[in-house]
C-alpha cells in the first residue's frame, strides 16, 4: 500500500514557467534557458527571500512559436524569443523592479 505524503513547498513572490517544447525552439534552446536560471536567480538574489521565483519547466503553452517561451506568473506576462540576454532584462527589470519588459510581450493577461 502506498502511503500518501502530502508535498511540501518553499514560498514564493512569482513563478517562472519556460517551454522546453521542441515546437517553439530548436535545439533544445528552452531547457538552455531554463538550465541558466539557477544561477542567474541565485546572483539576483531571487532564490530566496521574500522576491523569491519559484522555476517550472512546461512542456508546451500552445503557442508554438519563435521560442523560448516564458510565462510569469501570477502577473500573467508571456515573453518571446528569450534569450540569455534578454532574460538578463527581464530579471532585473520585470523580476526585481516590476516593469515587464513590454516589447518582448507576446500576451498579457
Ligand atoms: S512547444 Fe513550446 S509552446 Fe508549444
Amino acid at each position: 500500500m502506498t502511503k500518501i505524503i502530502k508535498p511540501k513547498m518553499m514560498d514564493y513572490h512569482r513563478q517562472i514557467l519556460v517551454c522546453i517544447g521542441d515546437r517553439c525552439t530548436e535545439n533544445g534552446s528552452g531547457q538552455a534557458l531554463y538550465d541558466q536560471l539557477k544561477d542567474k536567480f541565485k546572483a539576483a538574489g531571487l532564490h530566496e527571500g521574500a522576491l523569491r521565483v519559484k522555476k517550472t519547466r512546461a512542456t508546451c503553452f500552445g503557442t508554438c512559436k519563435s521560442g523560448p517561451l516564458l510565462c510569469i506568473q501570477p502577473d500573467g506576462i508571456w515573453y518571446y524569443d528569450v534569450t540569455s540576454k534578454k532574460l538578463d532584462r527581464i530579471i532585473n527589470e520585470h523580476l526585481i523592479n516590476n516593469k515587464p519588459v513590454l516589447e518582448w510581450v507576446y500576451y498579457q493577461k
